[in-house]
């Protein structure tokens, strides 16, 4: 591995090298195939595809998965925890890294699933018929049939996370099951026997729902497929991921690797252990990615035998809840609900119901720090937000103006060729370049923004 200390190249400044850490930290292209991975739900042959491209891959994207009033809803009750969770940490000290959260985490039942916004999560059809096929679960009409203990799935948990629209850093790579060893098949020490490592029957999937516009700016984020990482860890298949310094240096395309463009409605559903990491957002507005986790029965039953008063083995789905869902979503959430009589049925809808102020942050989880950033200007999240604007304004009136690009000129002349390609590669179904002249108003970039941060 390189050493840290000589990485740090000279800050020539007649060199390009300001345009390169925009290219790495905003790449207007994603360096992931983002078509082979993608299914668009209802089609005939989705569900077997989506299931095949899901193992293959470790990750699909389901495109139109929530309907528009899902997305309204998810969209409100995320702003309304957004809200509560800033006036706690004003600063955006975050309980994964600076700027970033775990919805799980904020919480003191450690779920969302008093939040009804949430329970939407766990009603998609489309997405039970491919967990069904990824499982092998019989599924009917009604929903998946689950027999047996050692077949199923079960909802593990509902939350997801969200990050402010002044994060300045990358989050290094990691699966979100560490001790798992699925490149190798088995694990070692007091995990050597846990159902965790098998590649084809996952202990947790993740299906984390997109319900505002993914962009180059905002935040997208970065996942690596099964493939890459069997070529990075070669002979050593009980390889970590990289630090970030070393996947700078030596697996840059994998910064790019975001998942974007994606739509409101979309959803990636993801093994937990395929390596992926959160992205800078410096578009000025948070980027939400609300989720549902199901588990593999058998590890389930796993953590009920060796973990027993786990934060997810506790009850917080409310009764009252409970009762409102349909026989197939009580068949998976019934190890969830509570008696009635629990702190959680108190707080239905509460978005002001978090840890204490003293216990909604924490400390950094891995190290985020990367040479690149020192390269990184104030003006520079300026000129991101106005992308991101551009971009926003641009999809609501399917245009954006070549005059209001041009003031990215001045700014930065190679930002500003990099980003009128990519609108022009937007039309016309997305956003369009069209010679009409219109003022730039960046008032709008201003709303929804914390304080900036810097490393
Ligand atoms: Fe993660």
């Amino acid at each position: 591995m390189a050493n840290a200390q000589n990485l740090v190249p000279n800050a020539d400044p007649r060199s390009d090298w300001e345009g390169e850490v925009f290219e790495t930290m905003f790449p207007v292209k994603s360096t992931l195939d983002i078509d082979s991975c993608s299914v668009t739900v209802g089609e005939e042959t989705g569900k077997a595809n989506a299931a095949s491209i899901f193992l293959r891959k470790g990750f699909v994207i389901l495109r139109g998965a929530l309907s528009a009033d899902q997305v309204d809803e998810l969209q409100e009750t995320c702003k309304k925890l957004y809200g509560s969770v800033g006036r706690l940490d004003p600063e955006g000290q975050g309980n994964r890294n600076p700027g970033r959260y775990s919805f799980g985490a904020i919480t003191p039942s450690g779920q969302c699933l008093h939040l009804r916004a949430f329970l939407h999560l766990l009603q998609v059809d489309f997405i039970h018929e491919i967990l069904g096929q990824i499982y092998q679960v019989n599924v009917n009409s009604k929903g998946p049939v689950i027999s047996g203990t050692e077949s199923g799935y079960l909802v593990h948990a509902a939350g997801g996370d969200f990050c402010t629209g002044a994060t300045w850093e990358f989050q290094k790579l990691h699966s979100d099951m560490r001790p798992a060893q699925p490149l190798k098949g088995k694990g070692f020490g007091k995990f050597a026997n846990s159902p965790i490592h098998s590649k084809s029957s996952p202990p947790l999937i993740s299906a984390n729902f997109v319900i505002q516009e993914l962009t180059p700016w905002n935040g997208a984020m970065r996942i690596i497929p099964w493939s890459e990482m069997y070529d990075y860890c070669g002979s050593n298949l009980l390889q970590p991921a990289p630090e970030l310094e070393e996947e700078y240096w030596h697996r840059k395309n994998w910064l790019k690797s975001k998942i974007f463009p994606l739509k409101p409605g979309d959803c990636i559903l993801r093994d937990i252990r395929v390596w992926h990491g959160g992205c800078p957002n410096l578009s000025g507005e948070p980027r939400f990615l609300p989720s549902m986790e199901v588990c593999s029965r058998a590890y389930h039953c796993y953590l009920k035998e060796t973990q027993p008063d786990s934060r997810k083995a506790r009850a917080a789905l409310p009764l009252k809840l409970y009762e409102g869902l349909d026989a197939a979503g009580k068949s998976l959430t019934v190890h969830l609900v509570t008696d009635g009589k629990q702190d959680v049925d108190l707080h239905i809808e509460d978005y002001t119901w978090l840890k204490r102020a003293s216990e909604l942050t924490s400390p950094p989880r891995d190290c985020y720090d990367m040479s690149l950033y020192k390269f990184m200007k104030d003006n520079h999240h300026e000129i991101i937000m106005m992308l991101q604007a551009l971009h926003r304004e641009g999809a609501e009136r399917g245009f954006v103006n070549p005059s209001e690009l041009l003031a990215l000129q001045s700014l930065h002349p190679k930002l500003y060729a990099m980003a009128s390609e990519w609108f022009a590669t937007q039309a016309p179904e997305g956003v369009g370049v069209r010679a009409k002249q219109n003022r730039w108003n960046s008032r709008r970039c201003d709303q929804g923004r914390w304080t900036a941060r810097r490393a």
